[in-house]
């Protein structure tokens, strides 16, 4: 076998996973600076209205406290078109938690302390929250997240369903929900002879850098964004919010000292971002022989009325089943609420909750198997498109997972399954994924007199394992052993990336990096010995010549066992199974890892995860992990992942589709499906809570 075998796929620990346990790898806020100030932020008490008032003289007596930032006092911006970043450029307030100012301070504790002593009064006005699908003034937007149009439709739904031997209509919804990554958004900033150097927790160094740089109106070369090792993100640090701003905006205050910002837990459930609550009415009709007529998904969720951001809900329904007549529709309510945002597959997560439920519904209506059900229903191009995929294994997710799981032996009849005083029964769901790529990524690949190879580029490792799963497809590419590659991301100094996000790290990254590797190895002398200052290429993202004319997507089949307690109604999953077709595994252990904290995280939004907005204030309140319960490790049983052997050459150099997302697809619905089974009553409101069954 040579190097290049082995290595991809290769179960290889974490390259910087001695650092992380010796406490030597440095997270954001962690960074060692001299003497820094440090920044709490002040935030808005109402949902709407706007500042009367802001009395920073109280504050200021305490010792110790250098200035209150506030609308009064802060700088222009050079661009207010982002109004989630446009901060403190008036009075006006938009959502319960806005930004309204920081207190400076010598200690954190000093500032914390303070910024209790500031005196804020308010006009208040009168807002609204309500999310709800009966709402006159719901909204069309031109195009939902991810750029996908908003409606679309085929063929003639209604009369379909009229005509149907078996139909389905029922309303789904999905919770408001909010990324909690287990390290804090935290940002230093510092500026310097007019450039600015952000240690930032982010996903992505160069659209930090991008959108700073817009904010303030500075050349993108004035800007120096570093971000080595990342606490997780789900999407809440794809993009910089309003507190990295704040922390630049306070730094210009106290020029040259660094400011560190650090958010709370409480503070992430204002401005960071989260997953809007979802309405999902999905109507399904069957001819007799368990064959979809019509398939329609009509989703409302919530955006915010300063910048819009509408959840993708109905997209993943486009592609996948097939049915002669289709529609699916986005709406969506405009409140005096915090900017939505990106959270773990935004769209495919909370729709495939709604689509696998009624699916499951379905398949017993028709009175057959839910794993019959889909595979019957497998479309042969993709319905959205008309596109041939360029691999689907859906149905062999199916197979493989039902014969693993031991899906032949259940008995479908609800309430059949007993253990003493525990009800017990199996569920089943599809999960996808799009296979997306974004523009712009390069990588500089460097061959040094020792033999030794340099690989440069501004990826993002969030905690997923991209250090050592980018440095495995570099030794690959360069067809030498691992300890010969050195690589350098998570720096805006190295060549552009685009950011972690979309589960498109590794696809992007992977293909700038064998670029540049097969540049390089093409222009190397043979033989000849590499001169003293070495050489150096730089490689992007090839065009893709399938990009447009085949459709990528991931899929999987997900199965789970609960347990209902009969008396008190309490659930738990002792045995969850996920099997995925998500091209080549680059490496096999930190892939594994991937996919089980996608299934924890889906196991979470299944049985817990439920941000509650009191609407007399607008704010979430139970905004810290005493009340937003997340599964801890005694929510989750046995995990069992097996991800089968797929060959796709036509998605990128490395025949891989990402896996950052496709885990979580799924789960809440296998979980809730497994619950009926077991029941006998239908939960189509997450989270799956005990009140449910009592
Ligand atoms: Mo992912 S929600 O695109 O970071």
């Amino acid at each position: 076998m040579t190097a290049t075998t082995s290595i991809i796929g290769a179960p290889v620990d974490r390259i910087e996973g001695g650092e992380k346990v010796r406490g030597a790898a440095l997270y954001a806020a962690e960074h060692p600076v001299d003497q820094p100030v440090y920044a709490v932020p002040l935030q808005a008490e109402i949902a709407l209205g706007r500042i009367t008032g802001i009395d920073p003289t109280e504050a200021m007596t305490e010792p110790g406290v250098i200035g209150v930032l506030t609308h009064e006092n802060a700088p222009k911006l050079a661009s207010r078109s982002d109004a989630e970043l446009a901060i403190l450029q008036s009075p006006d307030i938009a959502f319960h938690g806005q930004l309204i100012g920081a207190v400076l301070a010598e200690s954190i504790e000093t500032a914390r302390r303070a910024a209790q002593l500031v005196h804020i009064g308010y006009e208040q006005r009168a807002h609204d929250v309500d999310l709800h699908p009966a709402r006159s003034d719901l909204v069309k937007p031109e195009l939902v997240n991810g750029g996908f149009q908003t409606d679309t439709a085929e063929g003639d739904v209604d009369a379909a369903l009229a005509s149907s031997a078996v139909v389905h209509d029922a309303v789904y919804t999905t919770p408001q929900e909010h990324n909690n990554p287990l390290e804090p958004h935290a940002t230093i900033a510092i500026w310097t002879e007019g450039e600015l150097t952000l240690y930032d927790s982010t996903q992505g160094v160069h659209w930090v850098r991008d959108s700073i740089a817009a904010v303030f109106g500075l050349d993108q070369q004035r800007i120096h964004v570093v971000c080595p090792h990342v606490g997780g993100g789900f999407g809440s640090k794809g993009l910089p919010h309003a507190h990295v701003v704040l922390a630049a905006m306070a730094a210009q205050q106290v020029t040259p000292r660094p400011v560190k910002l650090v958010m709370t837990r409480q503070q992430m459930f204002t401005v960071v971002g989260y997953r809007t609550g979802t309405f999902q009415r999905i109507r399904l009709g069957s001819d007799a022989a368990g064959r979809l007529t019509a398939i329609s998904h009509d989703a409302v969720s919530q955006t915010s009325r300063i910048k819009e951001f509408v959840e993708q809900t109905a997209v993943p329904t486009r592609t996948m089943y097939a049915a002669p007549n289709r529609r699916t529709t986005h709406r969506v309510a405009e409140l005096d609420v915090p900017v939505p945002s990106w959270m773990r597959a935004p769209g495919e997560c909370p729709g495939m909750f709604g689509l696998e439920v009624a699916m499951d519904e379905m398949a017993i209506a028709c009175g057959l198997d839910p794993v019959e059900f889909r595979i019957r229903n497998e479309p042969d191009t993709d319905p959205a498109t008309g596109r041939a995929f360029s691999s689907r294994n859906l149905v062999a997710c199916l197979r493989e997972g039902a014969q693993r799981f031991g899906w032949a032996q259940r008995d479908p009849t609800p309430r059949s399954g007993r253990d003493g005083r525990w009800l017990v029964g199996t569920g089943v769901a599809a999960s996808t994924y799009p296979v997306f790529s974004m523009p712009g990524t390069r990588a500089t690949v460097q061959a040094r007199p020792d033999g030794r190879y340099r690989v440069l580029i501004g990826a993002a490792d969030i905690g997923t394992g991209a250090w050592t799963a980018l440095t495995q497809i570099a030794a690959d590419a360069l067809d030498v052993p691992m300890s010969e590659v050195q690589l350098s991301i998570g720096d805006t100094d190295l060549p552009y990336a685009s950011g972690a996000g979309g589960s498109t790290g590794i696809g992007c990254w992977g293909s700038a990096i064998v670029d540049a590797a097969r540049r390089l190895r093409a222009q190397l002398p043979n033989g000849e010995p590499i001169p003293d200052e070495g050489v150096e290429v730089t490689g992007a993202i090839p065009d893709n010549p399938y990009a447009g004319q085949l459709a990528m997507h991931s899929f999987g089949a997900q199965f789970a066992e609960v347990r209902v307690h009969v008396d008190t109604g309490e659930v738990r999953v002792p045995r969850m199974l996920g099997v995925f077709a998500a091209g080549r595994m680059i490496n096999a252990k930190t892939a594994r890892s991937q996919l089980l904290g996608g299934m924890t995280m889906g196991l979470s939004m299944a049985l817990h995860e439920h941000s509650v907005v009191d609407p007399r204030y607008g704010h979430v309140i139970n905004h810290d992990f005493a009340e937003y319960h997340i599964a801890t490790n005694a929510d989750v049983g046995e995990i069992e992942i097996h991800c089968l052997d797929e060959h796709d050459p036509y998605v990128n150099p490395m025949g891989t589709k990402g896996i950052g997302e496709l885990g979580i697809v799924g789960t809440a619905a296998a979980i809730a499906n497994a619950t009926h089974h077991a029941t006998g009553t239908r939960v189509r409101d997450l989270p799956i809570t005990l009140d449910k069954f009592l």
